[in-house]
């Protein structure tokens, strides 16, 4: 049985902060079809988009918004009113809508607009509030939250959550904290704001250290029950949260974090290749989860033991992540039992003495080739049973 208290929310932001990845940018089609993709696999909340942006953003949120099916649906506003309100209009069409204002907290970032503490507590009291009157679903979010100081942070969420803030997104905007920090962070929040126990704390990390899954994974550890991610970690600069990542961790690790997302795991290759097809950004071959190599072996040893029990050198099923099954490689590191078992895939059933020529003749190939694929292998056994 799992505890309803276990359970963390999943918060997609592909199609928000994913897309502000500079050169990321997808069609209104496209955007429709990854928000259907998110809302099949389970995604709690989808930011859609940033409705003001935009004529473009405001008609794929509003058409996201008409569509959803399970998903809450989400838009970004900044902390004026014009914001809010054009956000709403976007949202509104959705069974279940979320208006999500945020400001920066920080010192650097309250110098932007040149706040002073007081003024900034004000506007947040007074966005937060509208953007409560118009939607029962309201988060807020102090931007660069791990750089702010922690009065002053303490003071802000206090702020919003009497205004009627209904989740409290804490964001490592720059990708500064580290995972110890980042659970004590959002610990210290959870025993010190009044009100904190009505609320939901999420967390929002960005990779710039490549340390934004685990310190994803250390505020939920601190009490955070919301992961702000994206799929295969899309996201300006070295991106956010991969929601891949978050969710396989939480499944593969349960023994030691027991908490669980609504996510359907097998649908995770599936979008991870349309999103990385419609965004342009490719996966790396070596990304955990999603990579082309996540799931493939080529050395001898691994695919040796990979033959006879796959647990060796898998700590996670492909069928898991929506996968058919795990690619053996052949390449020069590979033995003779991988080569038999690919050779019985592919339909041959060697003699002993005929599978020692092709291998060595497939070791010959395989030192001038980086990869050996399955018409090599076929032609290395045609040419073996003409020669013999
Ligand atoms: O990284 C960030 O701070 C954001 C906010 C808008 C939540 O994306
Ligand atoms: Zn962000």
């Amino acid at each position: 049985m799992t505890d309803p208290k276990d359970r963390v929310l999943i918060f997609d932001t592909t199609l928000r902060d994913g897309e502000q990845s500079p050169g990321a940018t997808m069609t209104h089609a496209e955007k429709l079809e990854i928000a259907s993709l998110l809302d099949e696999m389970g995604v709690d909340i989808i930011e859609a988009g940033f409705p003001i942006a935009s004529e473009g953003d405001f008609n794929a949120v509003s058409e996201i918004a008409k569509h959803a099916q399970n998903s809450v649906i989400c838009g970004l506003a900044r902390a004026n009113l014009k914001d809010i309100d054009r956000c709403w209009e976007a949202v509104k069409h959705a069974e279940r809508p979320r208006i999500h204002t945020f400001i920066g907290t920080s010192p650097l970032h309250r110098a932007i607009p040149n706040l002073d503490q007081d003024q900034m507590a004000e506007l947040i009291e007074q966005t937060v509030t509208h953007a409560r009157n118009l939607c029962d679903n309201v988060q807020w979010s102090p931007m660069d939250a791990t750089r702010t100081e922690e009065d002053y942070l303490l003071r802000v969420v206090e702020i919003a959550i009497k205004a009627g803030a209904t989740t409290i997104n804490i964001p490592d905007t720059v990708g500064y904290t580290a995972p110890i920090e980042s659970a004590d962070l959002i610990r210290m929040l959870i025993n010190r704001v009044p009100g904190a126990d009505q609320i939901i704390f999420a967390t929002h990390c960005h990779n710039d250290l490549g340390m934004a899954t685990a310190n994803s994974l250390a505020a939920v550890e601190g009490g955070a029950r919301q992961v702000e991610c994206t799929i295969n970690g899309l996201g300006e600069r070295a991106g956010n949260t991969a929601l891949e990542e978050v969710v396989m961790a939480l499944k593969v690790r349960n023994d030691i974090m027991p908490y669980h997302s609504g996510i359907d795991t097998t649908k995770i290759m599936n979008i991870s290749r349309r999103v990385a097809t419609v965004s342009g950004f490719a996966v790396q071959f070596n990304k955990a989860i999603v990579g082309k190599n996540a799931f493939a072996h080529e050395s001898g040893i691994h695919q040796d033991g990979m033959l006879k029990n796959a647990e060796t050198f898998e700590i996670m099923r492909p069928e898991d992540v929506g996968l058919s099954e795990t690619s053996l490689v052949m390449g020069k590191h590979s033995g003779r039992a991988a080569l038999r078992s690919k050779l019985k895939d592919l339909g041959f059933d060697l003699a002993d003495n005929q599978l020692q020529d092709v291998f060595v003749r497939f070791k010959a190939l395989a030192d001038r080739k980086k990869e050996v694929y399955d018409e090599d292998l076929v032609a290395l056994v045609s040419e073996q049973t003409s020669e013999g």
